[in-house]
């Protein structure tokens, strides 16, 4: 079996089912030799990637959480000060000031504007022309969710969105740039949160931004590289994976005309199939860890410093865990999907995400009801770490 978790081109059909069952049944830690002489271990079973994302001790984020090794200094540096790229002690308390502001009272409070914001990117769609689901409707909203978080001017809204996608999909030709460009984007991007912060600082006022540059942690207010680093977290982490639930999960339903209907009539059941939605579409594919020691994962030795790539979108599909696990089923229940990580790096936007898929979709419903064709092939991102749409073309028409 042909196995390549790294060359973009193999992700482009989407989820690689066939080499991945392959992987679970046969080699569940499978040495995967990279183009820089070196090497992972790939984890594609529910169990390893459950274990590993636990043990934070023995598999460290700080020394990279993507199968990028090359990163020039500045940038390596800003990656080591974001939540994902830090272990504990450092990260516990950074976390705990930024999930402050994502209690499900907060989301609760938040959810008016959310449905606002939802409302005027859906209201807005041009009716019987063809569009772009991912750019024109699922894109829209998660930008705008969370540069309202931070109170980001609207006029930068487009520019935030480019900066983005450079980092999350740099590898497709029609969304990316050259790896210069793409590290410049994190670094003006870093740039310009500092300069919001440093206006912001000491004036009071409740957007996190200034929550977070005036918070203290451990008896010291944020650092610049921290804070700059955290910016531009919050707003690539929850930009192209949100957009990809959305659009994917709305792909789905098209492809299923009676599912659509029924949550279509009764969008109680909206929860239960978004986490259907993130299993099957699981927006990021992989993160990875570095062992910190010698020790072993199910059997197979991994030296000090080895590479360990969990394999999310392979273990949404784990035999062992989910009955029939090609079955897009909406009422699955339990659901114990990765597509948000686990443990202490648990994705902190998670309900953050949940809300918005559910508001969208609840706002669709009520302004287009039935009114949505697929009207051409959707074309996957080419990316080995974002799953998700590009294209997906269709038209809209009133209810
Ligand atoms: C972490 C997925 C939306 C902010 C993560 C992780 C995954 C993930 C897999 C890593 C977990 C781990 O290593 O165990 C997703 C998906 C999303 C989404 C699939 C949408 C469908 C968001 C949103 C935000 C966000 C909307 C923010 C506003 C973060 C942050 C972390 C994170 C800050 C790092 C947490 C930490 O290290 O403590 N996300 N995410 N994400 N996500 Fe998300």
């Amino acid at each position: 079996m042909q196995i390549d978790i790294y060359n973009p081109d193999h992700y482009t059909g989407g989820i690689p089912h066939e080499q991945f069952a392959w992987l679970r049944a046969n080699a569940p830690v499978y040495w995967h030799e990279h183009p820089d002489g070196g090497g992972y271990w790939v984890l594609s079973r529910h169990a390893e990637v459950v274990a590993v994302s636990r043990d934070f001790k023995t598999f460290s984020a700080q020394q990279g959480f993507v199968m990028v090794d090359d990163m020039p200094p500045d940038i390596l540096t800003m990656a080591q000060s974001q939540l994902l790229g830090m272990d504990p002690p450092h990260h516990g308390p950074i976390r705990r000031a930024v999930i402050s502001r994502f209690t499900s009272r907060m989301l609760a409070a938040l959810e008016p504007r959310v449905r606002q914001i939802a409302r005027a990117v859906i209201d807005a769609a041009p009716c019987g022309e063809v569009i772009n689901f991912v750019d024109d409707l699922a894109g829209e909203l998660p930008t705008a969710v969370i540069c309202s978080l931070l109170d980001i001017p609207e006029a930068m809204w487009p520019q935030i969105r480019r900066w983005s996608d450079l980092q999350t999909s740099g590898t497709d030709p029609d969304l990316g740039g050259t790896p210069e460009e793409v590290n410049q984007a994190s670094v003006a991007m870093g740039t310009y949160g500092y300069e919001l912060a440093a206006e912001r600082k000491g004036r009071g006022g409740d957007d996190l931004i200034t929550l977070l540059i005036d918070q203290e942690v451990e008896g010291r207010t944020v650092s610049e590289l921290e804070f700059a680093s955290l910016f531009v977290q919050l707003t690539v982490a929850g930009n192209e994976t949100t957009r990809s639930l959305i659009s994917s999960g709305m792909h789905e339903l098209l492809q299923r005309p009676s599912l659509y209907r029924q949550l279509q009539e009764h969008p109680a059941g909206l929860p239960a199939a978004i986490e259907e939605m993130l299993r099957w579409t699981c927006p990021l594919h992989y993160f990875r860890r570095t062992a910190t020691c010698d020790t072993t994962i199910a059997g197979q030795r991994i030296a000090e410093g080895d590479r360990v790539v969990m394999l999310y979108s392979s273990a949404n599909f784990d035999e062992s865990v989910f009955s029939n696990p090609l079955e897009f089923d909406i009422s699955r229940d339990p659901n114990p999907h990765l597509a948000f990580g686990h443990g202490i790096h648990l994705c902190l936007g998670a309900n953050l995400a949940r809300l918005e898929a559910r508001v969208f979709f609840e706002e669709f419903f009520r302004r287009f009801g039935p009114g949505i064709e697929s009207v051409g092939a959707p074309v996957f991102i080419r990316s080995n770490l974002i799953h998700g749409f590009k294209q997906m073309p269709v038209r809209v028409s009133e209810a």
